[in-house]
Parts: structure tokens; C-alpha cells; sequence
């Protein structure tokens, strides 16, 4: 019998210049869930990424490509990626970062607490929640980071602890009903983005703990830009929920 809880679940990789760090990946991903189906949503990496993902989906059957021409961006990815899997009729969408952050044998506690026993319609891997890590990450990322968080939750007024990781899975209904045209953000604040949306719709975003390692291989593509993105959007998103509120405080005082 298969397994309800890794049934129709496609996993999205994301790649730009991970060409040593896909194939380990892969493996682990494949042989920790030799059941979830892979797309790698690869930006036209110049360092042959997209061959390598090739090779892999020729030899294997669970494994997709998806090229894209030049580096469009972690959002644009994605949005592409859940497209081709809500096309096809994927069940539930996960994704995933190439460089071995997130621990493919962590995914069954992510699929496991959006199973239709476990309640949520989508759920993030936090590094923030009791039993949350984060290994070998430079002081000044990780603060950047747990600022960040800070900074959206006050914000947004939301109480996700890690609302920019980047390890998740979406039940394909969520997907379906947020406007994935209307999406902009291109660089990690999608993450946010999303969250956000998922959560003004009415949906449930769960949290479970999870181990973040850094890459030990190539380079991370946080940008300066990606950081400006994030900042200055979470600050507009923020101002438009106050502003919404006091609109709405108003009205009732009105009437
Ligand atoms: N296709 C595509 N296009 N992939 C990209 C792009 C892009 O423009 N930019 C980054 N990626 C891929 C990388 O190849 C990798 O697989 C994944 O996205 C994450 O990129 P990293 O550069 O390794 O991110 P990080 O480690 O600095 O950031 C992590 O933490 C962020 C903050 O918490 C990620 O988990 C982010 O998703 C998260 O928001
Ligand atoms: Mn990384």
C-alpha cells in the first residue's frame, strides 16, 4: 500500500550554480522519500546545473526539469514550479533549497503535520520554534535573519516565529485560491509574501521544528538587493494592514 502522507507530493528545487550540490541532493531526497516526485526549477545556471538535472530526470522517472532563461529570481521560480505541479495534479507542493540546508529526512514531519490527520493546509520548517536549530550559520546571517523575523511579525501582526524559511509544503488547495499572477516579490521576501497571503485567506500555517545547515558547498545569492526587497515590502504590507484597521475603526465609529 502507498503511504497517504508522501502520496502525489511534489518537491520544488530551485537551482542557480548548484551544480556539486544537486546530485547529493537528489540522492538524499529520493532514497529519505523514495515516493515524492522532484522538479528542478533551474534559472539557466551558467555552471551546467540544468544538464545535470537532465541526466537525472532521463535516469529517473520521479525526477522534472523545468529551464528558465536567466536568473529570474527565488520567486519567480517557485511560481513557475507550483504551476507545473498544479497542472499535473499534485496533491501537495514542498519546497526545498539544493545546497543541503534543509534535511530531506525531515520532510515526513513537514508532510505529516499537513496530512489530512495532522490538520494544516500548509506548514514551514522553523528554525525558530522549540527544537528548531541552525548549524554553522555566521552570527551576522543568523541575526539578519531572526531580525528579520521580528520585523515581519510586528509588522504584520502574524505569529509566525520563521516566516522567511524557505522549507515548506502547501496543500495544493492554498495554491489554487491565492492569485499566483498578482506574486512580485523576486528575492526571499517571497517567502513572507506568501505566508501573508496564506494567511489572509483564511488557511492554516503550521510550524515544526527543523535543523538548518548551512551549505557546505558554492555560494549563497543573498543580495543587498534581496535584503532592500524584503525590507522595504514587509514595511508596505504593514502599513496597509494599519491602514486597513484604522479604516475599518472609523467606519464603525460612523455608523
Ligand atoms: N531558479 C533559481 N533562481 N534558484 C535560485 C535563485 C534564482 O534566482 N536564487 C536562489 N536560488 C536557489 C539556490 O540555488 C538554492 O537552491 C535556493 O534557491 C536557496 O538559495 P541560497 O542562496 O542558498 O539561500 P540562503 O541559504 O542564503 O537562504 C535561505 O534562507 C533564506 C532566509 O531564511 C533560503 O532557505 C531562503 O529560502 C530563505 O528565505
Ligand atoms: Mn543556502
Amino acid at each position: 500500500m502507498t503511504d497517504p502522507s508522501t502520496d502525489q507530493v511534489l518537491v520544488i528545487i530551485p537551482t542557480y550554480q548548484e551544480r556539486e550540490n544537486l546530485p547529493r541532493i537528489l540522492d538524499r531526497l529520493l532514497t529519505a522519500n523514495p515516493q515524492v516526485h522532484v522538479l528542478v526549477v533551474d534559472d539557466g545556471s551558467p555552471d551546467g546545473t540544468g544538464q545535470v538535472a537532465d541526466d537525472r530526470a532521463a535516469a529517473d522517472d520521479r525526477v522534472h526539469v523545468l529551464h528558465r532563461s536567466g536568473k529570474q529570481g527565488l520567486g519567480a521560480a517557485y511560481i513557475a514550479g507550483f504551476r507545473w505541479g498544479l497542472e499535473r495534479g499534485y496533491d501537495v507542493l514542498v519546497e526545498m533549497d539544493a545546497d543541503g540546508s534543509h534535511a530531506p529526512e525531515q520532510l515526513p514531519r513537514l508532510l505529516a503535520r499537513i496530512s489530512p490527520a495532522g490538520g494544516a493546509d500548509a506548514v514551514i520548517g522553523s528554525r525558530y520554534v522549540p527544537g528548531g536549530r541552525v548549524v554553522n550559520w555566521p552570527r551576522h546571517r543568523e541575526l539578519l535573519s531572526r531580525g528579520g523575523n521580528v520585523y515581519s511579525r510586528l509588522a504584520l501582526g502574524v505569529k509566525v516565529n520563521d516566516i522567511t524559511g524557505g522549507y515548506r509544503a502547501y496543500r495544493s488547495a492554498v495554491l489554487r485560491t491565492l492569485p499566483l499572477d498578482e506574486i512580485e516579490s523576486h528575492g526571499y521576501c517571497f517567502q513572507v509574501d506568501l505566508s501573508w497571503r496564506t494567511i489572509r485567506a483564511g488557511f492554516e500555517l503550521a510550524e515544526v521544528p527543523i535543523t538548518f545547515t548551512e551549505r557546505e558547498i558554492g555560494d549563497s545569492k543573498m543580495s543587498g538587493s534581496i535584503v532592500r526587497e524584503a525590507l522595504w515590502k514587509v514595511t508596505l504590507w504593514g502599513s496597509r494592514r494599519r491602514w486597513e484597521q484604522l479604516r475599518a475603526a472609523l467606519r464603525s465609529r460612523r455608523s
